[in-house]
């Protein structure tokens, strides 16, 4: 097969790279950088399998594009698969899909036949719409469920395969499946043997409606999110009650309905991903009863609001004790240990809280170009870094905080993601 993508991000990189390994693939994104780096084998993401496959694969058949080869990306394809961005609008209350619609156009542009694949994530609803505005039958919805940092590892390795295409229109449900085929003939092959949870055996291979697919994305999302809300919510409780969080943590967590996982408080939850798909899961509710979606949505506030609290209350303190001016200091603006990213990282939420206090706040990220970060300072020394601040605030734990760690503030309780 032929195979284009549009978007050489998480998704985009890691689908194609993946598909590459039987199909002819060809990936363009409009970043003129990414693509040269791409070019030279370089990942522009931090991924191990993607570093790995860039850098040992070289015979795979994959090519990369920039903007204004739009013919040689798409113009032979058999599916284009469409990655690239959906933000949240707050002035429309939804996904931004310019972006993808954008794509949509360059595709239809020199190749009116080929299958899309929309990746994005998208709104309930969205395909359908789309398909029906543009009259083109030939658009169908493959949710991406990986985790960055493992984005090529969860493909190779996927919980399961989803494709969306409406119930009614057979040749759709037939390309929606050989989709998944594809998808399926790239990950490893132990995964063909695998028994599933629920009995069965290989990748589960769901050929579902494109709206119900579009549905299983943001309410899989939601659930994260609400995982990660409540026993954030748990640690507010104990923290201001005075009791060990960790203690109750483990005897609610050995219920085996609930597990010991997915568990450890943070400063909320946050990244590319589960800020906006909660919000955009809450806005297709509009017009049907829910109370638990808002507050998936508003606890992630009120537990950013606790923790910026917290730190606050230490920095008084340290006033009280003396220090004339203490300076706050943000270990990293990653949202996970291991990443390179901090789209939406819930610490950026309490240094904001924290400043608009008027407290000084310094930042130590290593992979940050600049010199500052919204009007603070960053530096890539750690020694200074430690020396500078009073108090350091870390939504991750890291060992490299272990000499200082009286200074350091943390809800990582378990020191893993
Ligand atoms: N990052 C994740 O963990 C993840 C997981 C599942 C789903 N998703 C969804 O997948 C989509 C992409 O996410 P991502 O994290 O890969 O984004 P990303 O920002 O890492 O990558 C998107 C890429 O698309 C490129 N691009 C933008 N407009 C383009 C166009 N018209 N043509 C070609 N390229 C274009 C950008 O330059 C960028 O390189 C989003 O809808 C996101 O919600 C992301």
């Amino acid at each position: 097969m032929r195979v284009a993508v549009a978007g050489t991000g998480y998704v985009g990189l890691s689908v194609a790279l993946l598909l590459s390994q039987h199909n002819r693939v060809h990936a363009l994104d409009i970043v003129p950088e990414k693509v040269g780096m791409l070019q030279r084998g370089v990942s522009p993401i931090r991924d191990v399998e993607i570093e790995r496959f860039l850098r040992d694969k070289e015979s795979m058949g994959l090519d990369f594009t920039a903007t204004g080869d739009v013919c040689e990306a798409y113009g032979d394809a058999d599916f284009a698969v469409v990655a690239t961005p959906t933000n949240y609008d707050t002035d429309t209350n939804s996904f931004d899909t310019s972006a993808v619609e954008a794509a949509l156009d360059a595709i239809r542009s020199v190749n009116p036949d080929c299958w899309i694949v929309v990746k994005s994530t998208i709104p309930v609803g969205y395909t359908q719409m789309i398909r029906e505005k543009r009259n083109d039958r030939r658009i169908i919805f493959s949710p991406e469920f990986l985790r960055e940092g493992h984005a090529l590892y969860d493909n190779l390795h996927p919980s399961r395969i989803v494709v969306g295409a409406p119930r009614d229109d057979l040749e759709a449900r037939k390309a929606a499946d050989m989709f998944a085929s594809l998808l399926e003939g790239g990950a490893e092959p132990e995964e063909r043997e695998r028994v599933n949870a629920d009995g069965t055996t290989g990748i589960p291979k769901l050929v579902l409606g494109c709206t119900e697919a579009e549905a299983v994305k943001l309410f899989a999302n939601t659930y994260l999110a609400l995982r990660v809300s409540y026993f954030n919510e748990l640690d507010t409780y104990c923290e201001t009650k005075g009791l060990d969080t960790a203690q109750v943590i483990r005897g609610v967590c050995l219920e085996p309905r609930i597990g010991m996982f997915y568990n450890n408080p943070s400063f909320g939850y946050g990244g590319y991903c589960l800020p906006k798909d909660t919000r955009q899961l809450l806005a297709n509710y509009r017009d049907v009863p829910q109370n638990l979606i808002q507050a998936i949505v508003d606890s992630n506030t009120t537990r950013k609001d606790f923790v910026a609290d917290e730190v606050l209350k230490r920095v008084n303190k340290l006033v009280y004790d003396g220090v004339s001016k203490p300076v706050v200091g943000v270990y990293r603006l990653t949202m996970k240990s291991g990443s390179d990213n901090f789209r939406a990282s819930s610490i950026q939420g309490i240094m904001k809280r924290v400043k608009a206090k008027g407290v000084p706040v310094v930042v130590y990220e290593p992979t940050y170009r600049g010199d500052e970060f919204y009007g603070s300072k960053v530096t890539k020394d750690l020694d200074t870094f430690k020396h500078e601040c009073d108090l350091i605030i870390a939504n991750r734990w890291n060992d490299d905080l272990t000499d200082i760690q009286d200074k350091v503030y943390t809800r990582d309780l378990y020191r893993r993601d």
